[in-house]
């Protein structure tokens, strides 16, 4: 297991660890990535904090199938395969997966000899003076056609534990997305023009865009900066808005105490009904782009 640091000539930073090409890491004049105290490092268990990478599904499984949530991408060892001082680039491949495929999916060891489905993950990592690039691709090297999901499962950190004041820290952006609540089981309803999403205690939403729009920018103010979140890919960009709230955060062993004040998920991803057919030898990308702005 290792962890690779870029540095850029301007000062800025960031660090990927290999397990799960997790970036833990991006800084600027300040840290921009959440991380846990308390993550676990040691490939035992999805890095909480930084920026996971969910695919091929996104939340729970449907039944029958036993793949973990956010799928297997995050829970495998990637191999950096190429690096400068501020570029790195990872691979996974499907026989490399010895974690989270579960059973009863076409993932899954057993039908995966059967279905002869077979992929190839590339991520790359490119950091700016000011600015941060990921970009996730897949590649269908198999014989059979399949649906996937991808989300950058991105952690931001929210200085002065104030990530529920609602009057210093909110998202701009996702004006007219549709909401899909999964706290209040709400849904079909958009959000108003003008007014920005906050968080208040336990949040847990998915943002769909109201036209098949390929791109998306979103706008994370916090006290201490303000973060421009591009995100562009193959199929219509969501945006998933999450933080666990004090009760859940405490449920959590790897959520420090106090540890839902001073974050707020905002994760870009091709979801649910705008999953991806990929056909063999097609290849499927999502790429975000986090650019930060000092607040005076
Ligand atoms: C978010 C989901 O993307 O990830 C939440 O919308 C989920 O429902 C959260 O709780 C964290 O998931 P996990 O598996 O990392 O605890």
């Amino acid at each position: 297991m290792t962890i690779t640091t870029l540095r850029h000539s301007s000062g800025s930073s960031c660090k990927i660890h290999s397990f799960g090409a997790t970036v833990i890491s991006f800084a600027t004049d300040q840290e921009h990535l959440f991380l846990s105290n308390d993550a676990i490092l040691d490939g035992s268990k999805a890095i909480r904090g930084g920026i996971p990478l969910v695919f091929p599904v996104f939340g729970p499984s449907t039944a029958p199938s036993t793949m973990p949530q956010h799928g297997f991408a995050r829970v495998n060892h990637w191999e950096l395969i190429e690096s400068t001082e501020t570029t790195a680039s990872y691979t996974l491949r499907l026989a490399d997966v010895t974690a989270g495929r579960g059973e009863h999916n076409p993932w899954s060891i057993e039908e995966v000899v059967k279905n002869g489905i077979d992929v190839l993950l590339k991520y790359d990592v490119s950091l700016g003076t000011d600015h941060l690039v990921t970009t996730l691709t897949a590649q269908n090297t198999g014989k059979a056609v399949f649906d996937m999901e991808a989300l950058l499962h991105s952690y931001f950190t929210v200085s002065e534990k104030a990530a529920h004041d609602n009057s210093r820290t909110f998202i701009e952006g996702l004006d007219r997305y549709s909401i899909v609540d999964k706290v209040t089981q709400e849904s079909g309803y958009v959000q108003p023009v003008g007014e920005p999403v906050v968080i208040s205690g336990e949040t847990d939403r998915v943002y769909h865009p109201s036209e098949e729009k390929t791109g998306a920018h979103v706008q994370l103010v916090t006290p201490q900066r303000k973060l421009y979140i591009t995100a562009e890919g193959s199929n219509a960009i969501s945006c998933v808005v999450w933080n666990p709230g004090k009760e859940k955060a405490q449920a959590m062993s790897d959520m420090h105490d106090g540890a839902h004040e001073e974050f707020v998920c905002v994760e870009p991803g091709i979801l649910t009904d705008r999953t991806i057919r990929l056909q063999p030898g097609d290849v499927a990308f999502l790429k975000q782009t986090i650019k930060a702005i000092a607040v005076k």
